[in-house]
């Protein structure tokens, strides 16, 4: 049997600390059940003494997943330690990921440590999570630029104290691929004790490499990686999940290695990370870019066409893209749900009937409804997000010689209705602005983006908007044939989790001097504790 390579997925901690990335814990969860569908070994479920929000989301992951490594990360200090214990101790197999850095540039200017602080900083804090946690993982960070020497005896602490995973981290996304290989090489030459651990990778892509440095670890021994979905991740992101799997799978003449990923997963998890995220996946990106399978110049389609290999080293069926089979306005109830269960989306009820009216109006104004159309309906109609404001009816008025002006009419949390009337200087801007004259949610819109799903004129437009409120950032995703309609979508979207995510007194969103139904503000709910979350909804058709 060839060898086994470990996927550590970290898509929740490092991934979630992308530039503008933020998730909620509902979100969070939906993303670790599609890991763990897709077949990855552990998942870095978040940093626990980051913040409470951090800690509930790692320990909502721990108790609920089944199956699965769930590892939270601590700084070497006893605080974090702890804290991250208590985060993952309900976990079937939970794990501490403990780092320090161990390069002379951040011990010299960032934590003024001399290396024998580090060193016994390593020892007490391994042994210190080691007391919890049978399963340690540790890493010395900004590995790729410490002296050698220095990281072979750190790693020889950690495991003397009990690490069963050593982690080299490329932090910066320095390191060449012959060189990186070359440290992997002299850890497993030098560290004496190094057969009583797992060698992990974690490279970062600053220069482009990260999933060069960590296949080219793989050819000399390290048997963990540490990857995210989509390689999001702080700055230029990490080791593609999709990458590094794909080319284990496809070059295993050349690596000789397995792992238990199911790879028709890909797709899907790649689409649901981008939406929650609201970070859009680049049309040329391996694997899963809406180009990564699509032949463009005249020769290559007729050497595919005649035999698929003369262009195409993977079949897109194997990372779950399937071939488009066309759905129109004649397609039933019973063909959709087959269509959205082949393309992993498990829908039924409520759900299912939701889908098909929003299908229903979109294949009545469109000839052919594709399957990117179909999964921006399920993106769009299936948020893990309570809707304490709902969208009743959006009307706008704009042209050359016009002050743009938007009707909006919502539904408020206490079920009262509502309508305002506001100008803007576009009609995205008068419709926000009647949604914030009614909502009274004080927020600051960071980031637009609207895209066709599609080709052509009659495309779907998918809107993704980055609000903050708090200092805290909100992803709000929409989709429509009316791109106004899909914004209004996207910002109720992203108020709907601002709201989830206030305390129970200030959920209520009417105005508070005069709420019409007399209710006192703490007689209300908090809807944020009772979202429509694990249903499951994004599960794989089995
Ligand atoms: O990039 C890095 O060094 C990290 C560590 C915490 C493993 O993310
Ligand atoms: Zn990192």
């Amino acid at each position: 049997m060839a060898d086994r390579v470990y996927i550590f997925d970290t898509t929740l901690r490092d991934g979630e600390q992308s530039p503008g990335a933020s998730l909620t814990s509902d979100e969070k969860l939906e993303i670790a059940r599609q890991l763990v569908w897709l077949g990855v070994d552990v998942i870095e479920a978040g940093f626990p003494i980051a913040s409470p929000d951090d800690f509930e989301a790692v320990r909502r992951i721990a108790r609920d997943l089944k199956g699965v490594v769930v590892c939270g990360l601590a700084r070497a200090v006893p605080e974090d330690i702890d804290r991250c214990w208590e985060a993952v101790r309900e976990a079937e197999t939970p794990r501490i990921h403990t780092f320090i850095s161990t390069s002379d540039i951040h011990l010299i200017h960032q934590f003024r440590k001399s290396r024998e602080e580090a060193l016994a900083d390593i020892d007490a804090m391994v042994r210190r999570a080691k007391g919890y946690c049978m399963d340690v993982e540790f890493s010395p960070m900004d590995a790729s630029r410490t002296d050698p020497e220095f990281v072979f005896k750190a790693l020889g602490v950690a495991i003397a104290a009990g690490a069963t995973t050593v982690n080299i981290p490329d932090t910066v996304g320095y390191s060449m691929p012959g060189e990186f290989a070359d440290l992997i090489k002299g850890i497993i030459a030098k560290v004496p004790n190094i057969h009583d651990a797992i060698i992990s990778v974690h490279c970062h892509n600053d220069l482009g490499l990260a999933t060069a440095n960590t296949l080219a670890a793989v050819s000399v021994g390290a048997r963990q990686v540490e990857c995210t979905i989509n390689g999001i991740g702080e700055r230029a992101g990490n080791a593609s999940l999709e990458e590094v799997v794909m080319s284990l799978n496809t070059r295993k003449d050349l690596y000789g290695v397995d792992c238990r990923v199911n790879t028709s997963q890909i797709y899907k998890t790649s689409r649901m990370v981008s939406n929650y995220t609201g970070i859009s996946v680049q049309p040329n990106k391996a694997i899963v870019g809406s180009n990564a399978f699509a032949h463009e110049s005249g020769i290559h389609q007729d050497g595919v066409l005649k035999e698929r290999s003369t262009y195409e080293i993977m079949d897109p069926g194997s990372v779950g893209i399937k071939s488009s089979l066309v759905m129109g306005k004649h397609s039933g109830r019973h063909a959709l749900r087959v269509r959205l269960e082949e393309l992993g989306y498990k829908l039924t009820g409520e759900d299912l009937n939701r889908a098909f009216v929003r299908f229903k109006e979109i294949a009545d104004k469109k000839k052919e409804v594709s399957d990117r159309d179909l999964e921006a309906i399920v993106a769009d109609e299936i948020q893990p997000v309570h809707e304490f404001f709902q969208l009743k009816l959006v009307q706008v008025s704009c042209g050359n010689s016009l002050v743009p002006t938007a009707t909006v009419e919502l539904i408020r949390p206490d079920g009262t209705q509502a309508r305002a009337v506001a100008l803007g200087t576009g009609p995205v801007d008068a419709a926000y602005k009647a949604i914030d004259t009614i909502s009274k949610v004080p927020n600051r819109l960071l980031e637009y983006t609207v895209h066709a799903v599609t080709g052509g004129i009659d495309a779907l437009g998918e809107v993704t908007i980055r609000i903050q409120e708090d200092g805290k950032t909100y992803v709000g995703h929409g989709a429509d044939m009316d791109i106004v309609v899909a914004s209004v979508k996207a910002y109720l979207t992203a108020l709907n989790k601002v709201m989830a995510n206030r305390p129970p007194m200030a959920v209520d969103g009417s105005d508070q001097s005069a709420a019409p139904t007399g209710k006192k503000a703490t007689d209300t709910p908090n809807f944020g504790s009772t979202s429509p979350l694990g249903k499951g909804l994004w599960k794989a058709a089995e």
